[in-house]
């Protein structure tokens, strides 16, 4: 049963409302149901949603409905092409929030449609692996700024077409947070917000899971004397993780994001998402509770704040990926396309590129109404292991010894892994790809970056942009100078933005500047894509030769991209109609022929003409 509209509210607004529920309340009560059906108070608990839901749909702030109406008319939106994404460090970008919106104007010039900003929100003072172990979810950090400097970031971006993405870190909260406070002082409701078990059990589930920082951080669980046992910490024992088997929690989270929606933000990133259910005799990770909280989320923010999209962190194999998308069903719109990144670099250290063909072909199976969040680099590690499914472990260990081990071109550093595992890689995108300080733009390192970013600027999906790449910024090995960072070799990746740097993008015969010039060629080339028609997934070509990396996409207008992968020149015989009269969305010029030239690392973004 519809509760009656609030006294006051727009009967047309009523009315969409109504239609809403209509569609999504059938499918989050079904998919919640999978996951709590079996408890005594199901009734009571859906009823109870059903009214938090329809409360927060009326009460959704009035300038961000036309966004919610126009997205919700025209769901294609999502897979339009030219949809990049910055990411970054408010501290390390620019200080504070404040110091973002006077950067609005580089961001423009770049040519990037949203900002993720990595986690804002109040963290616990001292280390809080950067952000991601919030104290308060309603309160920015105070270093960075206030709620209201987060509204006027939103709204400021909002008015220039542009959208915000927050990280919502559902997976655990600080031990500082308020829950876990009330909890350690014996509030039973709170215990319940944490899994403590004690030390035999914690013995046995950790035998079943895979450490995620095995060095810094071994075992998934930290001994608590006031909770009275030993609490579920995946990641570092200051992060304690959340009891989603107590359906509070799923509604606490609920509020949270539709608390932040209301500021104006457009996205969440789902951190660690694949964590959310844990289940013994399992490694807890991707377990089918964690998909259906997630599309429980996404049903009610389609009730509530429908232009809002969710992105899946889940940095596993794609057969674990792609369930995050829905089961039937919509579920995260975005998800991190973490094996074609990691085969991107396997494939560039091989001049071979017959694994990223393998991925891209399995990606296909990506849902049409969702899109893949495409990436070099972010501010976590390669995770090699994620890739196990598409190559050998051979393979994975030499591609970890040559990024991360001083084995190749690269100068990336090895990063701690599982017992068994292949290490990770730390580093910036420049740096693995070669780039030495105080390298020009004419060396196969700067072709290397540029080559890479566009592959990915012509896939399917939302290309994301790591800060500092555009300038092509190298590594910050200063870190380990700061007793904060020191034992965390991904701060590595996560330098200070250089603005000296940036400014010298004017100067298009140094590297920054010659790296900005091509980024922002690839997002008016991406936009490009958009305006030709452009559509549909990147479809893997083998081309015959070994280097070149091929895709098309043929949804709309008939689109092939061609990557060499290689120091050395390549030669290789183009499919129909693509042989035929085409343009170089890229360089803008035509062409036509049955073989297409590429120089070492030389790239083409095929247009044909029919
Ligand atoms: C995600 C973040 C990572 C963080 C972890 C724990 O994987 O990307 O940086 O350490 O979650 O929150």
């Amino acid at each position: 049963m519809t509760l009656p509209a609030p006294q006051g509210a727009d009967a047309a607004f009523g009315e969409t409302i109504a239609e809403r529920l209509a569609v999504h309340w059938p499918r989050f009560e079904a998919r919640l149901k999978t996951v709590y059906g079996d408890r005594e108070d199901w009734v009571e608990l859906a009823a109870d949603l059903r009214a938090r839901v329809e409360a927060a749909a009326y009460a959704r702030p009035e300038p961000l409905r036309a966004l919610d109406a126009e997205r919700e008319a025209a769901p294609a939106w999502l897979s339009q092409p030219g949809q990049s994404v910055y990411t970054f460090y408010v501290d390390r970008f620019a200080g504070t929030l404040a110091g973002v919106r006077d950067r609005l104007g580089y961001l423009e010039d770049l040519g990037v449609r949203w900002l993720h900003p990595l986690p804002l929100l109040a963290a616990r003072e001292g280390d809080s692996d950067g952000g991601f172990a919030v104290a308060d979810y309603r309160r920015v950090e105070p270093r960075l700024g206030s709620m209201e400097d987060l509204r006027d970031l939103a709204d400021d971006l909002r008015g220039r077409g542009m959208g915000l993405i927050l990280d919502v870190v559902c997976n655990h909260t600080a031990r500082e947070h308020a829950w876990a406070e009330r909890a350690r002082a014996g509030d039973r409701a709170y215990r319940d917000y944490y899994i403590t078990v004690s030390e035999a059990e914690a013995r046995d589930r950790d035998a079943e899971l895979i450490d995620v920082f095995p060095d810094t951080a071994p075992g998934s669980f930290t001994p608590d004397a006031e909770m009275g046992g030993q609490v579920w910490t995946t990641f570092y024992p200051f992060q304690w993780d959340l009891n989603y088997a107590n359906p509070a929690v799923f509604a606490e989270m609920l509020d949270v994001l539709v608390f932040l929606a209301g500021q104006g933000v457009q996205g969440f990133r789902l951190d660690s998402a694949p964590f959310l259910w844990k289940a013994k005799g399992t490694t807890c990770r991707n377990l089918p509770q964690a998909y259906a909280i997630v599309e429980a989320w996404r049903a009610a923010l389609s009730i509530i704040a429908p232009s809002v999209v969710l992105v899946a962190e889940a940095i596993e194999s794609l057969a674990d990926v792609l369930p995050f998308f829905g089961h039937d069903g919509p579920g995260c719109d975005l998800a991190y396309n973490n094996v074609v990144m990691t085969a991107l670099w396997g494939a560039l250290a091989d001049q071979d590129a017959a694994v990223v063909r393998r991925c891209l072909a399995a990606a296909l199976d990506k849902p049409s109404r969702a899109a893949w969040l495409n990436y070099v680099r972010c501010h976590d590690d390669v995770i090699w292991n994620a890739l196990a499914d598409y190559a050998p472990r051979e393979d994975l260990r030499r591609w970890s010894d040559f990024y991360g081990g001083g084995a190749g071109f690269s100068h990336g550093r090895a990063f701690q892994t599982a017992p068994g595992g292949v290490p990770s890689t730390n580093g910036m995108a420049a740096s693995l790809a070669g780039l030495a300080p105080g390298e020009g733009p004419q060396t196969p390192g700067a072709a290397r970056l540029r080559l890479l970013y566009g592959i990915l600027h012509a896939l399917d999906g939302w290309p994301l942009v790591y800060m500092g790449d555009e300038i092509a910024l190298g590594d910050d090995v200063h870190y380990r100078d700061d007793p904060l960072r020191a034992g965390d070799g991904r701060w590595l990746h996560r330098p200070l933005m250089d603005w000296d740097r940036a400014q010298a993008r004017h100067d298009a015969d140094g590297l920054p500047g010659a790296t900005f010039a091509d980024f922002r060629q690839l997002g008016r080339a991406a936009r490009e894509l958009a305006a030709q028609g452009v559509r549909g997934p990147s479809v893997p070509i083998d081309l015959g030769v070994g280097a070149a990396l091929a895709f098309s996409r043929v949804e709309g207008a008939p689109f092939l991209c061609v990557a060499n992968l290689s120091d050395h020149e390549i030669a290789a015989g183009l499919p129909e109609p693509f042989a035929g009269p085409c343009m170089d969305l890229l360089s803008g010029s035509s062409r036509s022929g049955p073989t297409v030239e590429l120089p070492p690392y030389g790239l083409v973004w095929l247009k044909a003409a029919r």
